[in-house]
């Protein structure tokens, strides 16, 4: 089942979101989570330290991470860490980025008996974490270049253009439609025409985020 729903701010966006994060683990203290970077869950990740809630029992595994140094101030790691682990009762064990060898990263998510709730942002030209258009459906969890436009995109975050990695490693579309329950997140009028697609459009690996049309437990959460 989808539904689609528009909030009035980008305030209500995250707390909304928050709010059935807050709800997973605080009734299923043993949570495994999949979460995401990027500026539209800034918000969610602030609200959720507001609460105060126990993630001394959760599992996270981050949807993707840019191949570059860690400790990097724009590497993901460092993202996580500011906006979220450094800022609850998370144990630096319980909080995985994708790792080699992949298969081992899967199996890390297989054992831990699958993902619960997976939150997403969508880039503009329709990826989720950073598979890019023409991503197999079946993609696993590997290495991809990112595409012109997601480094055009990011380099709000970096000096320039020029200084945005060029590769990352991502969860594959098939590891995330693996989970259990996914949210998605789109803030801004920039999103909207591609979350239309994506959700009312045709299924195709040119738009992946059109898979989740497939999956039978996913909300989405937009406003513009
Ligand atoms: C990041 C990720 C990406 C972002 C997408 C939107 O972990 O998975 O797919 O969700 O690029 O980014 P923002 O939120 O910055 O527009």
């Amino acid at each position: 089942m989808k539904t689609i729903n528009k909030l009035s701010s980008y305030k209500e966006l995250s707390s909304t979101v928050a709010d059935i994060v807050e709800e997973q683990i605080t009734k299923h203290p043993l949570s495994k989570l999949v979460l995401p970077t990027g500026s539209t869950p800034l918000g969610m990740y602030e609200e959720l330290v507001n609460k105060k809630l126990d993630w001394s029992t959760v599992i996270t595994f981050n949807l993707d991470a840019y191949l570059m140094n860690i400790t990097h101030p724009q590497s993901y790691q460092s993202y996580m860490k500011k906006n979220l682990f450094d800022r609850t009762n998370i144990y630096p064990n319980h909080s995985h980025f994708p790792f080699r060898p992949f298969s081992a990263f899967e199996d890390k998510i297989v054992g831990s008996m699958g993902i619960d709730l997976c939150i997403l942002g969508i880039g503009t030209n329709g990826h989720i974490a950073f598979n890019e258009p023409g991503s197999s459906f079946d993609s696993r969890t590997r290495v991809v270049h990112l595409d012109e436009q997601t480094i055009k995109d990011n380099s709000r975050f970096f000096g320039s253009v020029d200084d945005v990695p060029t590769q990352a490693i991502t969860m594959g579309l098939g590891t995330i439609m693996d989970s259990k329950k996914i949210v998605l997140m789109a803030n801004g009028v920039n999103k909207l025409n591609i979350l239309n697609v994506a959700m009312n459009g045709e299924v195709t690996e040119d738009v992946p985020a059109s898979i989740l049309q497939r999956h039978d437990n996913v909300e989405v959460f937009y406003c513009d």
